[in-house]
């Protein structure tokens, strides 16, 4: 995974490379390094923890060469070996005559690295990154450029590289290689920028070239050249990016997860804004070929984390209001198992960053198979959105807390949409019907709004009661389910604590031999027509000892007084539910985790953008 970054130009490498590992930190952030060409020799600075301990140490000490004007920059999420300062990025070769840095994984690095130490080679990290430093010594050594062994690396190597590089004896060019994670190339009038992700290099221009996979890149101040994989010469144009970086700011908030909990109203807002008018949904971005969306034989919604509970809610709502079957799948899950898929099918990739690697790569193979793709994306121009076929932005805004809040209540909302899109064009509802569920859909960001506050207060209170306990199970049933399984996904992601999200039916067959004095269950029990049954699986849980939190409608009392504790949340129907049930179960993480004193931003172990398989 991780985030890369190269700079040549005129300019201090140093502070251009710092300042896009910034940008990139949403990639990971376990150790991070830069290297730079200075007076005849390559330095490298790197270190474990956040992109921040390396800026000290690259302020404190250390590089000499700090008008180096060619550089590389890496912030890290492990894969293999240890987050520590060796096994940083970036890596050198046997001479120290080159430094790399890489994103993605070689799977065939175990044969690789055998083979390279056989020839002699001393390798001092245990990842699989540092590989590729000596591979393309070997080239060197034997008289190729740096491009050209590059290109041959590629060939050696199986897996994914998005991979920049530098030599101390051509201090004028950076080398960049693309296969299955993503490289961008942004070329500026007498500098140039390498990196991951647009982020790190709007700042320095708006012209950007995507390199695809296969490629080689040399790049010099002010220009590229890009060479297939048969060493080929490739005629690239830059293309012009039209947005602007937000620069996300806490605005009075003590961290992003609690900002972007409260953004969740406007989120949705802008997120069903225009979609809705005139007693019509208009969704001109997936509308297409209506005839072709009238004849889909199935839907497969694709995709990761949180983004794949977003997905379990559009499967019930699509069933329900368009009644087209919907089948769900792990993105990781999807290429693997051998998909039936045709040009009737229809597949939703569902992502926040639009990034995620295993499902860019279901898209791909959906794409193969012949169905048409419509991403559900957060990011404009992501990989995802420039793969699919449509593209229903949410409009959540930048997500800065690696576990995600408002961008799941805004893909809920889009998908919610794209639901009663297809019951419209399918004429599964009535005209009148599609009319009262988008109205109810635009009241839930006031109803949000208005129980912040008290959910807060609420959440406070459940962590100061339960906030020791080591195990927690979240229930519900229909829409509930996929809402228990992220209120426990919060939890473990920012806690560290061990929680499991079920489908409360399925708690007698197996978990509830774990449930005794002591657990915690947290039953997501509003209004819909499995009510009563998730109150007689909550007695399951009260009778086997379990501290039971319960989320309830407003004046329940029947499931209200049955639980130890009870979150209040308004009434509404039963499809739309999971907009408003889900944020209670944030802030109770959320307190939760702060009770802990620890970083609910950037929680361990984990990326908001994960880019390798
Ligand atoms: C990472 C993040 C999760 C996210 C998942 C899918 O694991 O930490 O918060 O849900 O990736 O990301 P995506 O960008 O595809 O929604």
């Amino acid at each position: 995974m991780c985030g890369i970054v190269g700079y040549v130009g005129s300019e201090a490498a140093l502070g251009v490379l710092v300042d896009g590992l910034h940008r990139l930190e949403y990639r990971g952030y376990d150790s991070a390094g830069v290297a730079v060409v200075g007076d005849g020799a390559i330095e490298i600075e790197k270190c474990a923890g956040k992109v921040g301990d390396l800026a000290s140490r690259v302020d404190d000490s250390g590089i000499a060469a700090r008008a180096a004007t060619l550089g590389i920059g890496h912030t890290r999420w492990a894969t293999h070996g240890a987050p520590t300062g060796i096994n940083a990025h970036p890596h050198s070769d046997c001479t120290g005559r080159i430094a790399i840095v890489h994103n993605g994984i070689i799977e065939n690095h175990r044969s690789l690295a055998a083979a390279l130490r056989e020839r002699g080679h001393d390798l001092k990290s245990a990842t699989d990154s540092e590989l590729l430093a000596h591979l393309l010594e070997e080239g060197l050594s034997e008289g190729r450029s740096l491009s050209e062994a590059a290109l041959e690396v590629l060939g050696e190597v199986e897996g994914s590289v998005a991979m920049v590089t530098i030599d101390r004896d051509d201090p004028g060019r950076l080398v960049a290689v693309r296969r299955d994670s993503p490289l961008l190339v942004g070329i500026g009038s007498d500098s140039a920028v390498v990196a991951s992700d647009i982020p790190a290099i709007l700042e320095h221009t708006r012209r950007v070239v995507v390199m695809s996979d296969g490629q080689v890149a040399e790049v010099g101040p002010g220009e590229i050249t890009v060479f297939a994989s048969d060493g080929a010469k490739v005629a690239v144009e830059p293309k012009e990016i039209n947005w602007d970086l937000q620069s996300p700011e806490k605005a009075g908030y003590p961290d992003f997860m609690l900002k972007e909990i409260h953004e969740q109203p406007s989120a949705i807002r802008d997120t069903i804004r225009g979609r809705f008018e005139d007693g019509k949904l208009r969704l001109d971005e997936v509308h297409g070929d209506e005839g072709f969306l009238r004849n889909i034989n199935k839907i497969v919604v694709v995709a990761c984390g949180t983004s794949f509970h977003a997905g379990m809610v559009a499967k019930y709502a699509i069933e329900h209001w368009a009644r087209i079957p919907v089948e769900i799948d792990l993105a990781s899950e999807f290429r693997y198992r051998d998909p039936v898929l045709d040009d009737k099918a229809l597949v939703v990739a569902v992502s926040q960053s639009g990034e995620t690697a295993d499902t860019v790569a279901a898209c791909r193979y959906a794409k193969s198979l012949g169905a048409r793709v419509v991403a559900v994306c957060n990011v404009v121009d992501s990989s995802m959105a420039r793969e699919a076929d449509a593209v229903l932005y949410t409009r959540a805004g930048p997500e800065v807390g690696v576990a995600a809040t408002k961008t799941f209540t805004a893909q809920m909302a889009a998908m919610e949409l794209l639901a009663l899109y297809l019951a419209q064009v399918r004429e599964s509802l009535s005209s009148h019907e599609i009319g009262e569920i988008a109205t109810e859909l635009g009241r839930i960001p006031g109803l949000v709004d208005a129980n912040l506050e008290s959910w807060s207060e609420q959440a406070k209170r459940a962590s100061q009661s339960v906030g020791r306990s080591k195990d927690f199970f979240f229930l519900g049933r229909g829409v509930g389910y996929p809402v228990a399984m992220e209120g426990a996904l919060k939890l473990k992601e920012i806690s560290y604590l061990h929680a499991e999200g079920y489908a409360a039916g399925e708690m007698k067959h197996g978990p509830i031999a774990l449930v005794e004095p002591g657990v915690v269950v947290v039953v997501i029990a509003t209004s819909g027509h499995v009510k009563a049954k998730v109150l007689s699986n909550m007695q399951e849980m009260k009778a086997r000892g379990a501290t039971v939190l319960v989320i309830a409608n407003d004046g329940d009392d029947a499931a209200i007084e049955e639980a130890d504790f009870a979150f209040t949340v308004p009434e509404v129907s039963e499809m739309l539910s999971p907009l408003i049930d889900v944020v209670p179960c944030q802030l109770f993480a959320y307190e939760i985790a702060l009770s802990r004193g620890l970083d609910v931003d950037k929680p361990r172990n984990l990326a908001k953008t994960v880019t390798v398989e």
